[in-house]
């Protein structure tokens, strides 16, 4: 049996902060209507996505004590790669001196899980090391006179190094899922500027991200009583309280950054899950829930044992 192990972590962000009061300098919205309604105070703006997948995957090798060289392969979780073609993945694995393969995946704010769960197959197929990363600079496709649109979305990255261990390893249960008749409610046309029916994505939110994380919890033969963290993706915090109430966990239980940087699609949740590991949230023997969702419709859910 092989599987894997988290060894390294690390995050990045731009210096500069916007506020939801500066947004409201130039849109008709308030500071209190943006709380209220999604949790958030202040996201990050700037940079590039390789700029910040560097720095975030930087961090986590440092973490883990590894250098570029130790691995195999850099999967880069993003939706606002650098370019279209070639990937951004390229960029970091050259910026970082991996000599292994590169590669980007886009499955929207799911991503980060999906390549959590590829990372292990591949691992299990012959790769020893791993640096995942959720990268994004949703800012440069945020239409920023839309006050529907540009409330919600930030820039970040955060990084882990996975390596191969002799056992199962530490991912207990998984489950990815896609829904492409979906396609329309959350999107962004080549040259465009991301397109929502908010409600809408809303409505079925709450419900994939609490079948993801029941379907997950199955695999792994546990049940939410067995979670002592979740890690949700970060897209508005009445949706992480309202699958936390119906998946029957106190949402104090859930590990929260948006308030902080927004909706950062694949980059939340590796924001968030290292948020709680150094702010002393986890612990040795933690049973850690990671559940998104995003455009496409895609959705995962991830149930990870953190053994360091
Ligand atoms: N500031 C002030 N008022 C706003 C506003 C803003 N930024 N955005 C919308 N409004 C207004 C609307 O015009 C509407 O006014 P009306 O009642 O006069 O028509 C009212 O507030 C309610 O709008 P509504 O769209 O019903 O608000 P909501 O509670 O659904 O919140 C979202 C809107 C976008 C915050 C919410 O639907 C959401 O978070 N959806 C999920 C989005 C998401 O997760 N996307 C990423 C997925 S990965």
């Amino acid at each position: 049996m092989t599987g894997l192990t988290v060894t390294g972590w690390g995050t990045a962000l731009p210096d500069r902060i916007v506020t939801n009061a500066e947004l409201a300098e130039s849109l008709d919205t308030s500071d209190d209507w943006i709380l209220e309604r999604t949790g958030i105070r202040e996201r990050r703006v700037g940079g590039t996505t390789s700029e910040l997948a560097i720095a975030a995957g930087r961090a986590a090798l440092e973490r883990a004590g590894r250098r570029g060289d130790d691995i195999d392969l850099v999967l880069l979780a993003t939706t606002t790669g650098d370019r279209i073609v070639p990937a951004t993945a390229p960029t970091v694995q050259e910026a970082l001196g991996i000599p292994g393969g590169a590669v980007d995946l886009n499955a929207a704010c799911s991503g980060f899980v999906y390549g959590l769960v590829l990372a292990n197959g591949m691992l299990a197929t012959g790769a020893r090391r791993i640096l995942l990363i959720g990268a994004e600079t949703l800012s440069s496709i945020t239409d920023w006179t839309d006050r529907s649109n540009a409330i919600l979305f930030g820039d970040g990255a955060g990084a882990l190094v996975l390596e191969a261990t002799d056992d199962a390893g530490d991912l207990l249960g998984w489950d990815l899922g896609s829904d492409g008749s979906a396609t329309h409610i959350l999107k962004c046309e080549h040259g465009g500027t991301i397109e929502m029916d908010g409600k809408e994505v809303f409505r079925r939110a709450v419900r994939v991200m609490v079948d993801s994380s029941k379907a997950s919890l199955e695999h792994a033969g546990l049940t939410i009583d067995d979670v002592d963290l979740v890690i949700p993706h970060q897209a508005n915090l009445r949706i992480i309280h309202s699958a936390c109430q119906k998946l029957g966990i106190d949402h104090e239980r859930a590990s929260i950054v948006i308030d902080r940087y927004g909706n950062t699609s694949s980059a939340s949740i590796p924001l968030a899950l290292v948020d709680a590991i150094e702010t002393g949230r986890v612990t040795t023997g933690d049973t850690l829930l990671l559940t998104g969702f995003g455009a496409g419709m895609t959705w995962g859910s991830a149930v990870l044992r953190w053994s360091r």
